[in-house]
C-alpha cells in the first residue's frame, strides 16, 4: 500500500539533532517515530531524548487525497476554495498554494482562441482564427490541431489550464460574445468544443469549459435572470455542454455569471449538481467566472461550485467559516470541493512537473511559433465562407496583378477588457483588419500579417492610393475610386466590425453605416464601369446585414477575424491558392428585427435584469426553417470554388430502435480541387411534444478532393440524437411515427431524404426530475 506520508529528509532529521546536542551518526540508530506525534526516543546511554519528528501527509498523488484534507485546518480549506493569483505573469489566476502538505499553485490563463496574457505582460503567442470561424469549417479534425497547438504553447509557458472551449449559442445576431462561442445550433457547438477539450488536454494540461451556462449576453451579465424552459435549456443551451463532458471529460468547468431561472449558475444546485454532475456524471471542478461567486461561499459551496475565481474575499471566507463552526454549512460539501481541487492539483502539469515556469519567457518557442503560424494560416480558409461568387469572379483569374483595397474605419463600442485600445479600431479596415476579438479571448500575437502585405508575399501589388498619393479610406470620393478602378485589376472592399467581452451589439454593429453603403456603391461603380469585378471581405465575427448591397458587388467573402495570419490567408483564398470551405454556423437573417429572439435580447418587460426566453427551443434555424422566414443566408450556408454533388443515400434499415446507418456520397463534379461539408438534418413527426421543421444531427467535411473525386460518408444515428426533452416526465423520448433524414449543402440545400420509422415510443433517458418550474408563455407552432 502507498504511503500518504512524507518522511522528514535524513538532513532535516540531523539538523533537529545536532541542535539538541545528539549525533547524526547516534541518531540514525534511533527507532523510528511516530506518525503525526513527537517521537520519545533514548540515547545509546539511556538518556531520554525529545527529539520531534513530524510526519505531515504530503499530496503526492490521487490516492494521498483523503489523507492531505484530514491534514488540512479549517482555514486552509477556506483559503483554498478562493483563487490567489497566477504563477505566469498576465495569467487570470491561479490557485491557493499550501506548501507544508505538498500542494502547489496552478494557474489558469484565457482563453477559448489562444493562449493569452494580459496586454501588458509582454508575452506573445498564436492567435488563431476566432472560434466562430473555426467551426465554420464544420472539420473536426482542424478544430483538433488548432486546440493541440494551444495546448503546446499553454505547457510551454507553464500554464494548467487554459479558459475555454467557449460555447454558449449565438442565441441573437447581437451577443458580444458570439465571435468567441462557436454556432446557434448545439451539435456543432458541442462537437467543436469537444474536439477543443481533447486536443488540449492530450497535452496534458486541463481546459475550462465555459460559460456554464447560458451567457448568451454581454448586457448586465453578471446579474440578468435568463428564465428558460427546462426543455429549451437541455435540447439547447446545455446539450453542447453535455456533448463535451461525455465525450471529452473536460478537467474543468466554469460557471456563467447570470442567474438561470432564479439563482445565479455558480450557486444553482439543479445546474451543478443535479444535471453536471449526477445526470452526465461529470467528476472534475467548477470554477465560477471572474467573481461570479459574488463572493458568496456558502451559497457557492451549497451550489456544487468548488473555486471562486479570481480570489473569495476576507468577508465571503469568514462566512464560510462561520457556517461550518455553527453547523449551517456541513463540512462535507467543503471537503468535497477540496476533493475536486486536489483532483485537478495531482492532474496538472506543474504537479507532474511536466512544465516549469519561466517568468521571463516572452514568447512560445521558437520551433512552436513557427508551426502555429503556418497552421493558423491554414486553418482560415477552412471556415471562410463564400457567400457569393457572381461569374465566378473569385478566385483571382490569371490577369489580375494589381489588386485595389480599401475598407472602413471603424472603433469598437466597448474594447473587451485588457484590450489595447489599438486593437479596437481599424483606421481603415483595408489595411488594418481586425484579427481576433478582444476581451479574454485577445491574444498579443507573436506577428500579424495585414491584406497588403499578405498580397505582396502571394506576389500581387495592393493598390490603395487615389491620384495625389494618399491612402484611400472609406471617405474616398468617385474620382478616387476611379482612379483605384483604372489603377488596377479587382477591387477589394473590406468591411470590418470588432466585438469582445463586456458589451453586446446593436443596429449599428449589424448593419452598414451609410458611409459605408456609399463606400461599397462608389467602388463597385466604378470598377464596374471598366468592366472589372469587385469583392467585399466581411472581417466580422457575428452575422452583418449584406442585403441592401449584396447586389452591388460580386462576391463576398466571410472572412471572419482570421488570426494573426490574416493577409496571407485571405490572400490564398483571394488567389485560389486555397478553396474557402466554410459554412455559416448562424443564420445571417434578413434583417434583425426578424431574430427570434429579438423582443427579449437584452432584456424583457423593461426589466434590465430580466430577459423571457420566450423563442423556446426555436433558436437560429429552428426558428427560421419552422416558422417560415426566409433568412439572407442560411444556416449550413457555403459556397465552394468548385461543386459538389450527393448520391447513393442509403439506410441500413428502415426503422430506429436502438442505431441506424445514414450513407451518401459526395463527389467534386466542378474543376478545381476542395473540400465539402455535408449536413445531416432529421424532420420528426409532431407527437406529444411539437418539433422544429429540421435539426442537425451529425456533419462531416470531405478531406480536399480532386475533380472527380468522391467520399463516402455514413452517420451513426441513435435514439438520444433524434429523442426531445419531455418535462413531464424528466426524460428524453423519441415518439412514433415516420422521421426523415435530409442531407444537404446547407439547411435549405437539402439533396437527398431519407424516411424511416420509429415503431414504438422510445425512452432514451431519464433525468434528475428536480427541473426549475418555469412560468413562460413560449413560442409555438400552434400559437401563431
Ligand atoms: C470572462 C471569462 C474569462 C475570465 C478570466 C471573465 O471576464 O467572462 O471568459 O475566462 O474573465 O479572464
Amino acid at each position: 500500500m502507498k504511503s500518504y506520508y512524507k518522511v522528514l529528509s535524513s538532513s532535516m532529521f540531523s539538523l533537529m539533532l545536532l541542535s539538541s546536542g545528539i549525533s547524526g551518526v547516534q541518531a540514525a540508530e534511533q527507532p523510528q517515530s511516530q506518525v503525526n506525534g513527537p517521537a520519545v526516543t533514548t540515547d545509546n546511554s539511556g538518556v531520554q531524548i525529545s527529539a520531534v519528528q513530524e510526519q505531515t501527509p504530503m499530496l503526492v498523488d490521487q490516492a494521498s487525497i483523503p489523507a492531505v484534507i484530514q491534514a488540512m485546518t479549517l482555514d486552509e480549506k477556506v483559503d483554498l476554495i478562493g483563487g490567489a493569483g497566477a504563477a505566469v505573469t498576465g495569467a487570470a489566476g491561479g490557485t491557493f498554494a499550501i506548501p507544508r502538505l505538498g500542494i502547489p499553485k496552478l494557474t489558469f490563463a484565457d482563453g477559448p482562441a489562444g493562449l493569452r496574457f494580459g496586454s501588458t505582460a509582454n508575452k506573445s503567442t498564436t492567435g488563431f482564427p476566432i472560434p466562430s470561424a473555426l467551426s465554420a469549417s464544420f472539420n473536426k479534425d482542424i478544430m483538433y490541431q488548432v486546440s493541440s497547438a494551444m495546448g503546446k504553447e499553454t505547457l510551454d509557458y507553464g500554464v494548467d489550464v487554459i479558459l475555454g472551449p467557449a460555447l454558449n449559442i449565438h442565441r441573437d445576431p447581437r451577443g458580444g460574445r458570439n465571435f468567441e462561442y462557436y454556432s446557434e445550433d448545439p451539435l456543432l457547438s458541442g462537437e467543436m468544443a469537444a474536439e477543443f477539450t481533447k486536443g488540449v488536454q492530450d497535452q496534458g494540461v486541463g481546459v475550462s469549459m465555459k460559460h456554464y451556462a447560458a451567457n448568451n449576453q454581454e448586457t448586465n451579465r453578471q446579474s440578468v435572470n435568463e428564465v428558460i424552459s427546462e426543455r429549451a435549456l437541455r435540447e439547447i443551451y446545455l446539450a453542447g455542454f453535455e456533448r463535451v463532458v461525455k465525450e471529452a471529460h473536460p478537467w474543468t468547468v466554469m460557471s456563467s455569471y447570470n442567474s438561470i431561472n432564479g439563482p445565479f449558475s455558480a450557486h444553482n444546485s439543479w445546474l451543478l449538481n443535479d444535471v453536471l454532475r449526477s445526470d452526465w456524471g461529470f467528476n472534475g471542478m467548477v470554477m465560477t467566472d471572474w467573481g461570479g461567486s459574488k463572493q458568496n461561499g456558502v451559497a457557492m459551496l451549497n451550489g456544487g461550485n468548488d473555486l471562486s475565481m479570481p480570489s473569495l474575499n476576507a468577508v465571503g471566507k469568514a462566512a464560510v467559516k462561520a457556517a461550518i463552526l455553527d453547523g449551517s454549512l456541513q463540512e462535507e460539501k467543503l471537503d468535497t470541493a477540496i476533493e475536486n481541487i486536489l483532483n485537478l492539483v495531482v492532474k496538472s502539469p506543474t504537479f507532474k512537473k511536466l512544465s516549469t515556469v519561466d517568468d521571463a519567457k516572452q514568447s512560445v518557442s521558437a520551433d512552436l511559433a513557427a508551426a502555429n503560424a503556418k497552421l493558423s494560416r491554414e486553418a482560415a480558409p477552412e471556415g471562410m465562407v463564400l457567400l457569393k461568387n457572381k461569374n465566378k469572379a473569385l478566385p483571382f483569374n490569371d490577369t489580375v496583378k494589381k489588386v485595389g483595397i480599401v475598407g472602413n474605419s471603424y472603433t469598437m463600442p466597448s474594447c473587451g477588457f485588457g484590450t489595447p485600445a489599438s486593437a479596437c479600431t481599424t483606421d481603415n479596415a483595408a489595411s488594418k483588419m481586425f484579427l481576433m476579438g478582444t476581451g479574454s479571448a485577445y491574444v498579443t500575437p507573436t506577428h500579424s500579417v495585414q491584406l497588403p502585405e499578405g498580397l505582396k508575399n502571394g506576389g500581387y501589388i495592393p493598390v490603395s492610393t487615389n491620384a495625389s498619393g494618399a491612402e484611400i479610406n472609406e471617405n474616398l470620393t468617385a474620382e478616387d475610386a476611379a482612379y483605384m478602378a483604372q489603377n488596377s485589376d479587382i477591387g477589394v472592399i473590406v468591411i470590418a466590425r470588432g466585438s469582445g467581452e463586456g458589451a453586446d451589439g446593436n443596429d449599428t454593429t449589424f448593419e452598414p453605416s451609410e458611409k459605408e453603403s456609399e463606400l461599397i456603391k462608389k467602388v463597385s461603380d466604378a470598377y464596374h464601369a471598366v468592366n472589372k469585378k469587385v469583392v467585399v471581405v466581411l472581417n466580422v465575427g457575428a452575422p452583418f446585414n449584406t442585403v441592401n448591397w449584396r447586389n452591388s458587388v460580386d462576391s463576398i467573402l466571410l472572412s471572419w477575424q482570421p488570426g494573426m495570419e490574416a493577409g496571407n490567408a485571405l490572400t490564398d483564398v483571394l488567389s485560389g491558392k486555397a478553396n474557402p470551405s466554410g459554412k455559416l454556423p448562424a443564420t445571417f437573417p434578413v434583417k434583425l428585427e426578424d431574430s427570434p429572439s429579438y423582443a427579449n435580447f437584452p432584456s424583457s418587460d423593461g426589466n434590465p435584469n430580466l430577459v423571457n426566453y420566450k423563442e423556446d427551443i426555436y433558436v437560429g434555424y429552428r426558428y427560421y426553417s419552422t416558422f417560415n422566414v426566409k433568412p439572407a443566408y442560411e444556416f449550413g450556408y457555403g459556397l465552394s470554388y468548385t461543386t459538389f454533388d450527393y448520391s447513393d443515400f442509403k439506410l441500413n434499415k428502415d426503422s430506429l430502435s436502438n442505431k441506424i446507418k445514414v450513407q451518401f456520397k459526395v463527389t467534386n463534379s466542378g474543376s478545381l480541387a476542395g473540400k465539402e461539408a455535408p449536413q445531416l438534418y432529421v424532420s420528426a413527426p409532431d407527437g406529444k411534444l411539437e418539433k422544429p421543421a429540421i435539426e442537425l444531427k451529425a456533419f462531416g467535411k470531405t478531406r480536399e478532393l480532386k475533380p472527380g473525386q468522391k467520399e463516402t460518408f455514413n452517420f451513426f444515428i441513435d435514439p438520444k440524437d433524434i429523442a426531445s426533452f419531455d418535462e413531464s416526465t424528466s426524460s428524453w423520448i423519441v415518439e412514433k411515427g415516420t422521421y426523415q433524414f435530409k442531407i444537404g449543402a446547407s439547411s435549405s440545400d437539402i439533396r437527398g431524404t431519407l424516411n424511416f420509422k420509429v415503431d414504438k415510443d422510445i425512452i432514451a433517458e431519464i433525468v434528475n426530475a428536480n427541473g426549475p418550474d418555469v412560468q413562460l408563455a413560449t413560442l409555438s407552432k400552434y400559437n401563431q
